[in-house]
């Protein structure tokens, strides 16, 4: 009896010094299992009269009990503690400011082309596209530009390394490949992204361009006068939009133009367009050189038609007054939100 009661008594001071699981695992295993204290004591019964045996069984069992019934309470406690201490170090701070989200915009660009989609459509055109990895032919020969012409130079053309091709340095290519495949009346338009080796404040290694393709039996520069004047004053959503229509040369058309548009830059803040003295470069067209239709299979004598190649970043810093070109790439949300995208 007397050492039932020191084992139950090693056994509750034993207990309050567990602090973990496997000093409880090893409590359990010291006074209950196999080579236990308790396990000692039940070898004994084996010598005892039956009234003994009955009495010191009786109390072993006593014993036994309360430390199952103790260890199980000290695993609870452990099992407890265990999730205070987990929730107070994932605990959450419900005082901080949230941390909201943002939601995306349609991208400038992206917006520009749409716009002039819905112009050119309402006036008839369809819009196609064409890849922007091209090759030499569509690119530059069929479009009259031979091979000293300075725009197939290194510098300006992203070549291919190993295989035949290049990275697109104009629309124009679009033109090509259409006529090859359709014959007149034709009346399109190609929007997309165009690569030249050249990196500044005004120049992306990659940019945008909206090309236009009009051929058939009757078509004159007066038709290409009208339809600029009607692209560019529902773009600008000015009225009457004074242009100046100067004499240039591309090897694609015959003759060849570039348009400026009126504008005010006397604000040093924002170029007015329409008003004031001033004039800016807007746009390249002209009429198709009979070569480029001889190289598609159009006959020169019966068809002829205009073309015509504008920058869609150029057209969208000057209708938002954006001046460095480069921040329309950067993807910040909070240049969007400053220009109101
Ligand atoms: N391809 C010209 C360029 O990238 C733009 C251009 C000018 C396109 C005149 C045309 C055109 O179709 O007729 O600078």
């Amino acid at each position: 009896m007397s050492q039932l009661n020191s084992i139950n008594e090693l056994f509750v001071s034993e207990l309050s010094n567990v602090s973990n699981f496997t000093e409880l695992f090893n409590l359990k295993a010291k006074f209950l299992g196999k080579k236990s204290l308790l396990v000692e004591q039940m070898a004994k019964l084996g010598a005892l009269t039956p009234e003994e045996k009955k009495q010191l069984g009786l109390e072993i069992n006593t014993v036994r009990e309360y430390i199952l019934k103790n260890l199980s309470e000290k695993q609870k406690e452990l099992e407890e503690l265990e999730l205070v201490q987990k929730l107070n170090a994932q605990s959450i701070d419900i005082t901080l400011p949230g941390r909201g989200f943002t939601r995306g915009r349609i991208h400038p660009i992206t917006n520009t082309i749409n716009e002039l989609k819905n112009i050119f459509v309402r006036m008839g055109f369809s819009h196609v596209e064409g890849p922007e990895i091209e090759d030499d032919w569509h690119n530059f020969t069929a479009l009259n530009i031979n091979e000293s012409h300075p725009a197939r130079q290194m510098h300006d053309t992203f070549y291919m390394q190993n295989v035949e091709g290049l990275l697109r340095t104009h629309t124009s290519g679009v033109q090509i490949r259409y006529m090859e495949k359709n014959q007149p009346p034709i009346r399109i338009i190609s929007s997309g992204r165009v690569y030249r080796s050249d990196y500044d404040a005004t120049h992306t290694p990659m940019f945008h361009q909206l090309e236009g393709l009009v051929i058939g039996e009757e078509i004159n520069f007066g038709h290409l006068k009208g339809c600029i004047a009607q692209f560019l004053k529902e773009f600008f959503r000015v009225n009457a939009l004074p242009m100046r229509w100067r004499s240039s040369y591309f090897p694609f058309t015959e003759p060849s133009a570039e348009i400026d548009i009126k504008c005010d830059r006397s604000t040093k803040k924002e170029i007015r367009i329409g008003e004031g003295n001033d004039w800016l470069e807007i746009l390249g067209c002209g009429m198709v050189h009979e070569k480029v239709l001889k190289n598609v299979g159009i006959d020169p004598m019966k068809y002829q038609g205009f073309a015509f190649g504008v920058g869609i970043e150029r057209l969208t810093m000057l209708k938002h007054n954006i001046p460095d070109l480069r921040t329309l790439f950067e993807g910040d949300m909070r240049w969007h939100e400053i220009y109101g995208f």
